[in-house]
Formats: C-alpha cells, structure tokens, sequence
C-alpha cells in the first residue's frame, strides 16, 4: 500500500476528491499526511474531519525557502511517504526538495500545459481566447509546471463562461483525473522515458 501526502494551500477540493477515492477503494493507497502552508487552509479541515494527519507549516517561521522545503521533507520522510501530491499547494518547490522525491511529486494544473503555466491558468486561458482549455497532472521537475505530463482532460470553454464558472467544470473534471494519475502511480503503471510518461499496460 502506497503512502501518499497531500500538500494544499487552500480550498482542498482535490484533496477531498482524493480522500473519496481513497475512501471508495479507487486508490490502491492511503493518505498519510497532509501539509499546508496556510493556517486557515479549509484542506486542513477536511483532513482532520477524516482522521488524516494534518499539519500546518508557516514558511515565516524558517530562514528562507530551503529551510522550509527541508522542514516538509522531513515529516514526509518521517512518514515514509511513496508519493507526494500537490493540490493547490500555491509555492514553488525548491531543487532540494525536488531531489529529495524524484519521480514522486505530481501536481494538478487547471490548463492544458504547456499553455498558461504558473498562476492563474483559468483566467489565462479566458484572457486568451482559446476554445479549449482543461487540466493536467504532471510528474513536477524543477521547472514551472514543465515536468512529464501524466494525463490531461480537455474542457470546452463557452461564451458565458466567467472565471468562476470556467474554473467550476475544470475543477469537476480534476476531481475524476487526479485520483486516476494518484492510482496508476499505487498500481506502479507509470513509466517516464524522457519528456513523455507511459502508461504500462
Ligand atoms: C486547482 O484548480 C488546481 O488546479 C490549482 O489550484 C486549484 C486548487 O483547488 N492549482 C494551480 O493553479 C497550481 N498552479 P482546490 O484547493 O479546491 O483543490
């Protein structure tokens, strides 16, 4: 059974969707932990309302990025944490931490990358124009959302759509996606061969 982390800085609908599929056996592992670096983070509640660990971590409280990097990877590897997930865990990992789990950090994205990386995906695509958006998870490297992608789904933008309602159907659509890449990786069915990452048959 894999032990998996949850890293949020907010809202946690990811996070709960991962819980669900944990809970319902769609996840051949369990969530072991989950971190925040938001004291108020609502993932943080919906943790503990599980009875998973949750911990909140205040960057202020450490020198500079790479001490706090160092204080989360400590209580993952004190964990014995498999794979790390990032769900709206708004900071930008640091090579330190990124070494410290190669292959074993994924992250959910709200576009289709490389489009409109960073922040703001949604309203990036909407500034843009484009017909189609979606989201990705992908396996993080020491890039700006540029690691291998593991899956993707597209989601058509209408000419209605406001940020909010946009970003509500990606967000329906990461909620299938993310607990599907989390049980290919349980299930060992990920295989990275340079960019691309292959789903073993
Ligand atoms: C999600 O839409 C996720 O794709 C996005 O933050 C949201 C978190 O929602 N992540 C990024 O934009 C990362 N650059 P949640 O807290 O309800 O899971």
């Amino acid at each position: 059974m894999k032990r998996i982390a949850v890293l949020a800085s907010g809202r946690g609908t990811n996070l709960e969707a991962i819980l669900e599929a944990v809970e319902r056996g769609d996840i051949a592992g369990e969530v072991a932990l989950v971190i925040s670096d938001q004291e108020t983070a609502q993932a943080l509640q919906r943790a503990e309302r599980r009875g998973v660990k949750a911990l909140y971590l205040n960057p202020k409280d450490y020198g500079g990025r790479e001490q706090y990097d160092q204080a989360i990877v400590d209580q993952l590897k004190e964990a014995r944490i498999d794979l790390v997930a990032l769900a709206g865990f708004m900071r930008l990992l640091t090579p330190f931490f990124v070494n410290a789990f190669p292959q074993q950090i994924m992250n959910i994205h709200p576009s289709l990358l490389p489009a409109f990386p960073g922040l703001d995906g949604v309203e990036q695509a909407l500034a843009y124009g484009v017909k189609v958006t979606g989201c990705t998870v992908h396996f993080v490297d020491q890039g700006l959302d540029t690691g291998p992608v593991i899956l993707q789904e597209a989601v058509p933008v209408i000419q209605q759509d406001t940020v909010e309602t946009l970003h509500q159907r990606i967000h329906a659509s990461e909620h299938r996606l993310y607990p599907t890449a989390i049980d290919l990786f349980c299930n060992d069915k990920l295989k990275v061969e340079g960019r691309r990452c292959m789903i073993i048959e």
